[in-house]
């Protein structure tokens, strides 16, 4: 089993460590919570512990659909034996309904349902508030070029067709979400990161009630409630 061996980088909800085994790193879940790009800055108790699990569960059902991901395997209830990639420093992020920057941006109402899923590509960059970018800008500046943007845009349609159906059986609708992908020694595309609600939208289909870290954002309360609740749905039905 590997063991760490140092802090390789310390983020704003998790720490990666290397492990004695250059291929592979050891990704911690924190319960630290950030929004508006670190600006409010707080703790969610046990977001670590909930969102590893939500993630574990949610990569291990789009792994049984072919999609490849960094997950190896979870250690402990806040860490996960991933493969080391390169990141590719693009956000992806899938859009179904209209919510957060989209509204802001375009003045368009909250809640709009989208005639079809829409990718927006978001450079990452902390500094610079991880602005939006074009495909162009990202091939011409060197971000990714169009082979891999092309692979993981594909990837991410198909990520987006299985969490929509998976979400709904669970009576939530997946609003948006953001996806990060890397390469591996071999070469290989890899979804990397994580899947959690620090990163999706998921608002409950009847009563329209937001679940995700909006809670958070905007002092709604029951946040941890919120996080409990969506982690004992989605490892019962993920079942995995
Ligand atoms: N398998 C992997 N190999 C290498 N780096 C990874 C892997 N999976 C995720 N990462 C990177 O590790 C970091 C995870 O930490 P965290 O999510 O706390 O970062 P962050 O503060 O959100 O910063 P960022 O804006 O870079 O995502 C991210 O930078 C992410 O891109
Ligand atoms: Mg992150």
């Amino acid at each position: 089993m590997p063991t760490k061996t140092a802090v390789l980088s310390e983020g704003k909800s998790k720490i990666l460590h290397t492990t004695d085994d250059p291929n592979l790193l050891i990704q911690e879940f924190k319960d630290d919570a950030t929004a508006f790009n670190g600006v409010k800055k707080g703790t969610i108790v046990g977001k670590g512990v909930f969102n590893q699990s939500i993630s574990t569960s949610i990569f291990r059902l789009l792994e049984q659909a072919g999609i490849k991901t960094h997950l190896v395997e979870v250690l402990n209830d806040r860490e996960q034996l991933v493969k080391r990639v390169d990141i590719v420093m693009v956000e992806f992020v899938v859009r179904n309904i209209a919510a957060g920057s989209l509204c802001r941006r375009y003045a368009t109402e909250e809640g709009l349902k989208l005639e079809r899923p829409m990718i927006e590509y978001f450079v990452k960059s902390d500094e610079l508030g991880d602005p939006l970018i074009g495909r162009e800008a990202i091939a011409i500046l060197g971000l990714a070029d169009y082979e891999i943007l092309d692979l993981a845009s594909e990837l991410t349609m198909k990520v987006n067709e299985i969490m929509v159906a998976f979400w709904k059986t669970l009576g939530i609708d997946l609003v948006d979400f953001k996806l990060e992908f890397g390469r591996d020694n071999e070469g290989n595309l890899l979804l990397a990161d994580e899947i959690t609600p620090d990163g999706c939208r998921l608002w409950d289909t009847k009563t329209g009630e937001k679940l995700d870290k909006d809670r958070f954002r905007f002092d709604m309360g029951g946040v941890e409630e919120s996080y409990a609740r969506l982690q004992s749905l989605v490892t019962e039905a993920a079942g995995v």
